[in-house]
């Protein structure tokens, strides 16, 4: 079989890959314990050719706490260090940005924030249905993290508005029942992923590249491929976008809670 394709270099936006090969966000957790263990594993793939690695999910907020935060100045250390690491090997990095929702407890231990007052099925807490105000200080926690990425030598960053995690409860009928300008009609439940990418955007330079994950809901009455397909295309539109990610499921259908992971 021949690899010409996948070997050759493509352009995300800006960035121009060395080739096609790819690794997706996925949650190690090693930083809990050191950030040049995170550092070494990365590197590894570099060595070996990969193309673009986008990193584990980080969290925007202290309402979102985990193992890799943009709030937090000692992981920023971290981080120039692994890209200090990492930049030399030519592998470019992307950074994935996260909100749990109500899927994550806040570091003060209050109640998780979501677009209802409805409990996710991972934690089973009561959530806070989340105001205006509240909804702006996590778009500008996104753009925040944005440029801290930017600051820190990636070369672009991901928003994760898949899986049922906050953005996606704000998209999904199952979980959004809001009768404000963020609930209700398809524009609406778009609203706050619109503002997350339109300030993100703003708070970068045009040589980061700005990407989103996606994944349609298999639930009932969830948002399903079509509504996602046309969340994409108003992305597009609007100049918000370099690359699409699109996965597959959420939180509030996985089998095995038990087990649960990023
Ligand atoms: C241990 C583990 C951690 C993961 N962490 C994340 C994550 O941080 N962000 C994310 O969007 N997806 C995460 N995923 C999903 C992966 O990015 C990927 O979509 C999934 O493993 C399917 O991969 P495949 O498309 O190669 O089969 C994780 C998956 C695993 C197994």
């Amino acid at each position: 079989m021949s690899l010409t394709h996948v070997l050759t270099p493509i352009k995300v936006g800006p960035v121009e890959l060395r080739n096609r090969v790819v690794r997706p966000a996925h949650g190690t957790r090693l930083a809990y314990h050191s950030f040049d263990d995170l550092a070494e594993y990365h590197a590894l793939r570099a060595e070996g050719g990969v193309g673009l690695s986008i990193l584990e999910i980080m969290g925007v907020h202290p309402t979102t706490p985990l193992s890799v935060n943009a709030y937090n100045p000692a992981h920023a250390e971290g981080y120039r260090r692994m890209m200090g690491r990492l930049k030399p090997q030519g592998m470019k990095v992307f950074q994935q940005l996260w909100h749990g929702g109500h899927h994550t407890m806040p570091a003060d231990g209050s109640p998780p924030w979501s677009a209802s007052d409805e409990p996710g099925p991972v934690i089973g807490v009561v959530p806070v249905a989340m105001t205006k105000m509240m909804i702006d200080e996590i778009v500008g926690a996104f753009a925040d993290a944005a440029r801290k990425c930017e600051e820190w030598g990636l070369d672009g960053v991901e928003v994760h508005a898949a899986h049922g995690y906050l953005l996606h409860q704000f998209f999904s009928p199952n979980t959004n029942k809001r009768e404000d300008d963020y609930g209700g009609s398809f524009e609406n439940r778009a609203r706050f992923t619109m503002e997350v990418l339109a300030a993100i955007r703003a708070s970068v330079s045009k040589s980061m590249a700005v990407c989103v994950r996606i994944a349609p809901d298999d639930t009932e009455a969830g948002a399903g491929i079509e509504d996602n397909a046309r969340l994409l295309d108003m992305m597009q539109s609007a100049g918000l976008i370099d690359l699409i990610d699109v996965s597959f499921g959420n939180k509030q259908t996985y089998p095995k809670m038990d087990r649960w992971h990023a």
